[in-house]
C-alpha cells in the first residue's frame, strides 16, 4: 500500500470514529434538551396570535432573552402555512435574516457568536405568514430570562394601495417583507416595539376590496387578517383581546384610505367612517398620541403612476378629521404631513411600490418627523444582548 493510500484510510477511519462520536453527542443533547411550551410566559408575544398560538397579520412574532443560547429549535404545528412560511430572524439586535419554516422542527440559526442573548422572530410575509407555536426547544444548558419590551411601542394600523400593488406597511413585495418596510425600520430606529395591522387592498370602510372580504375598521378588532376567507382550516375570525396587547402600545399610526378611493367611498363616507374609527380606538386607546398619515405620496396626497401622472384622493379629509377630533376635545391626534416623502426614483416604475431604499427614505422622513413632534430614539433596548 503506498504512503498516500495509507493516509486516505487513516483520514477516513478517523471520520468514521468522529461521526460515531459527534451522533452519539447529539444524542445526549437531544435527551436533555430545554423545552418551553408555547404558554411559557418567558415567551414574549406579540402582534396577533389565535387560540391555537397561530399567527396572522404580517410582523406578528416574539421574542427570547436567555443566557448561554446555543441553539434554538421552534416546534410547528399543522396550522402553519404550507409548505413554508417565511420569518425574519434577528439575534442579538443584529439584522433580520430570513429563515423559511414549515409543520413539524425547524432549526432556527443562531450565527457564528455562540451565546445568543436576544432571539426576536417575525412572520414577514402579508400572506404565508401562519406559523403555529407547539413548543420551541434550546440547550439543556440555556437560561431563559423575561424579555423586558420598551418603554416606546408603536401600532400601525393600515392598508396598502393594492391597486397598484403598493406593500406601503406590510412590505408586500419587498424580499424579505415586513421587516424592510419602512414602520419596522422606524420601530428599529427607535429601540421601540411594534405591532403591525396592515392589510394589502383593504378599505377602512367595511366593504370587500380587492379580495378582503372585509375593510380595516371591522378586521383591526378582530385575530385574524382577511387572509382567513382563504384558509380551508380557519376561515373564520375572533374578536381580538387588546388585553393580550401587553403591555399597550404608546404610539398610534394610521396610514390608510387608498382602497376607499379605489372603490369610489366619497369623502364625506371615507371621513365619518375614520372619525368612528378612531372614536373606536379611543376605547381602547385612551391617552396614546394618534398619527394620522395623509397618503405617502410623490406629491400632495398623489401616487405616482408609470405615465407620469399621479392621483390623489381625499385631498381635504385627512386634516379635517384631525381638526374634527380636536373640536371634539382630543388634542391627541396630529396630522403626519408626508407629501414630498416618496418620488418617482423611490419606486419600481413596473408595479411602482417602494423599493428598499425608498422604504428607508420614508423612515428617516417620519423619525424626523417625529423629534420634531418629541419623541427621539431610546438609548438602549431594556434587554441587553
Ligand atoms: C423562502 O421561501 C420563499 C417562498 O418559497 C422563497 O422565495 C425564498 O427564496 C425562500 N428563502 C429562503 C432564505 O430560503
Ligand atoms: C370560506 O367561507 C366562505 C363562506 O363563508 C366561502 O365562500 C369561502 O369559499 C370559504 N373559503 C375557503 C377557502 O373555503
Ligand atoms: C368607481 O368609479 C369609476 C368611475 O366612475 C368606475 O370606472 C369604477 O368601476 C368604479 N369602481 C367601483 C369599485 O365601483
Ligand atoms: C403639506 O405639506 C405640503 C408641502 O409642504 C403643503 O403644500 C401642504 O399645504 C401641507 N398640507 C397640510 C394640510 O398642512
Amino acid at each position: 500500500m503506498s504512503l498516500i493510500a495509507l493516509h486516505v484510510l487513516v483520514a477516513l477511519a478517523s471520520l468514521v470514529v468522529s461521526t460515531q462520536a459527534l451522533s452519539s453527542h447529539e444524542t445526549t443533547i437531544t435527551q436533555s434538551l430545554n423545552t418551553l411550551h408555547a404558554q411559557d410566559a418567558k415567551i414574549f408575544y406579540h402582534g396577533r396570535w389565535d387560540f391555537q398560538q397561530g399567527t396572522w397579520w404580517a410582523g406578528s412574532g416574539l421574542k427570547l432573552h436567555a443566557n448561554n443560547m446555543q441553539s434554538l429549535d421552534l416546534h410547528l404545528g399543522a396550522h402553519t402555512t404550507s409548505p413554508v412560511a417565511s420569518l425574519g430572524v434577528s439575534v442579538n439586535y443584529g439584522p433580520y435574516i430570513t429563515v423559511n419554516v414549515s409543520s413539524g422542527s425547524n432549526s432556527i440559526p443562531l450565527g457564528n457568536d455562540a451565546d445568543a442573548s436576544v432571539v426576536r422572530i417575525v412572520t414577514e410575509g402579508w400572506q404565508n405568514n401562519r406559523i403555529q407555536l407547539e413548543s420551541l426547544t434550546t440547550n439543556h444548558d440555556a437560561r431563559l430570562q423575561t424579555y423586558v419590551p420598551s418603554q416606546v411601542r408603536l401600532q400601525i394600523i393600515g392598508d396598502s394601495l393594492s391597486a397598484v400593488r403598493i406593500g406601503l406597511l406590510s412590505g408586500q413585495y419587498l424580499p424579505q417583507g415586513v421587516v424592510q418596510a419602512w414602520p419596522f425600520l422606524t420601530a428599529e430606529s427607535l429601540k421601540a416595539e411594534l405591532n403591525v395591522n396592515a392589510q394589502p387592498g383593504a378599505a377602512l370602510k367595511d366593504i370587500p376590496a380587492w379580495g378582503n372580504v372585509h375593510g380595516v375598521s371591522y378586521e383591526f378588532f378582530r385575530t385574524e387578517d382577511t387572509g382567513y376567507y382563504y384558509t380551508t382550516d380557519h376561515n373564520f375570525t375572533t374578536p381580538w383581546d387588546f388585553a393580550k396587547d401587553d403591555p399597550p402600545p404608546t404610539h398610534i399610526m394610521i396610514h390608510i384610505g387608498a382602497n376607499d378611493a379605489s372603490q369610489n367611498v366619497t369623502s364625506s363616507d371615507f371621513e365619518q367612517t375614520y372619525l368612528n374609527f378612531v372614536s373606536r380606538l379611543r376605547t381602547i386607546y385612551h391617552t396614546q398620541p394618534i398619527f394620522v398619515f395623509t397618503p405617502i405620496s410623490l406629491s400632495t396626497w398623489g401616487w405616482p403612476a408609470a405615465d407620469g401622472s399621479i392621483s390623489y384622493y381625499y385631498t381635504d379629509s385627512y386634516p379635517k378629521i384631525v381638526q374634527e377630533r380636536r373640536t371634539l376635545g382630543d388634542k391627541n391626534v396630529f396630522l403626519v404631513n408626508t407629501t414630498g416623502w416618496i418620488r418617482w426614483e423611490d419606486v419600481f416604475p413596473d408595479n411602482i411600490h417602494p423599493t428598499v431604499s425608498g422604504h428607508q427614505r420614508v423612515a428617516g422622513f417620519f423619525e424626523d418627523w417625529l423629534k420634531g413632534w418629541g419623541l427621539t430614539p431610546e438609548v438602549s433596548w431594556p434587554t441587553h444582548a
